[in-house]
């Protein structure tokens, strides 16, 4: 049976995250260099987002860059940056005909100007788009996150504005990078690794995580559909007993 049928369409995750891990050791597989997984990753990136925006997904966050990435070698890092550039810019066209916003999370000021340039644009150019928000984590960590959300609610302490005690779930989730975006139901992870790899830390603590061994080159929409069976099969229970959950 076709794979797309068996998703229950009221029933869809709002958000799902994705850790594209895999090109590295694709392009391998192909005698290739590593930024010829990255290139080929990028046609990956363009239809899982068609994919999601065409089943309703109302979010979805794609892990481009971690903070520690910064460690990968010189080269691969400025390839990145360029394949970036320039995806964003072939790309713009797609996301407004769409109606797909485009936002990022992350230390995005530190990438270079070039990449930083254009990716405001990308964002200021797609802010009014409502079918999907496609937010890309770039130099992004879940620990950097939890820091700048800690540091920002310290400094409206000090100012008198909150007071400790009013520190609760809902004002920290609303001082991260995600701000009013719900949490994501489903995180997806290519490669056949099983970490969250510091992603989103605090927001993924109900995400049910669906890991697959295909490398992200290799990713396309019958791989999100069927990622989106699987979470739909699953019971979401958040600590509470089968019982009690109304059906
Ligand atoms: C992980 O594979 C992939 C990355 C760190 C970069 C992801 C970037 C892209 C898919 C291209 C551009 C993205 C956008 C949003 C336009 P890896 O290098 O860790 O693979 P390995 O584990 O096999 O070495």
């Amino acid at each position: 049976m076709d794979i797309k049928s068996e998703i229950d369409l009221d029933k869809l995750p709002r958000h799902i995250a994705v850790i594209m891990d895999g090109n590295g050791r694709w392009a391998k597989q192909h005698g290739r260099p590593r930024v010829f997984g990255h290139k080929n990753g990028v046609r990956a990136v363009r239809e899982t987002t068609e994919a999601a925006a065409e089943l309703g997904i109302e979010y979805l966050t794609l892990y481009a860059f971690s903070t520690e990435n910064w460690n990968r070698p010189k080269l691969e890092v400025s390839a990145l940056m360029t394949l970036l550039v320039e995806t964003l810019h072939q790309e713009l066209a797609t996301l407004l005909k769409n109606d797909i916003r485009l936002k990022a999370i992350g230390a995005i000021e530190q990438l270079p100007t070039a990449t930083y340039k254009t990716l405001l644009e990308g964002i200021e150019r797609t802010k009014t788009n409502k079918r999907m928000t496609l937010n890309l984590a770039l130099n992004y960590s879940g620990k950097w996150d939890i820091l700048q959300a800690t540091r920002a609610i310290a400094e409206k302490v000090n100012k008198g504005e909150i007071k400790p005690e009013g520190i609760d779930d809902a004002l920290f989730a609303s001082h991260l990078s995600t701000g009013q975006v719900p949490d994501p139901e489903l995180l997806i992870r290519t490669s056949g690794e099983s970490r969250i790899s510091n992603f989103l830390l605090w927001q993924m603590a109900y995400t049910e995580l669906y890991f697959t061994p295909v490398f992200w080159p290799d990713f396309g929409k019958e791989h999100l559909y069927k990622a989106i069976v699987e979470y739909q099969q699953r019971e979401r229970r958040f600590g509470k007993t089968s019982d009690q959950l109304v059906p």
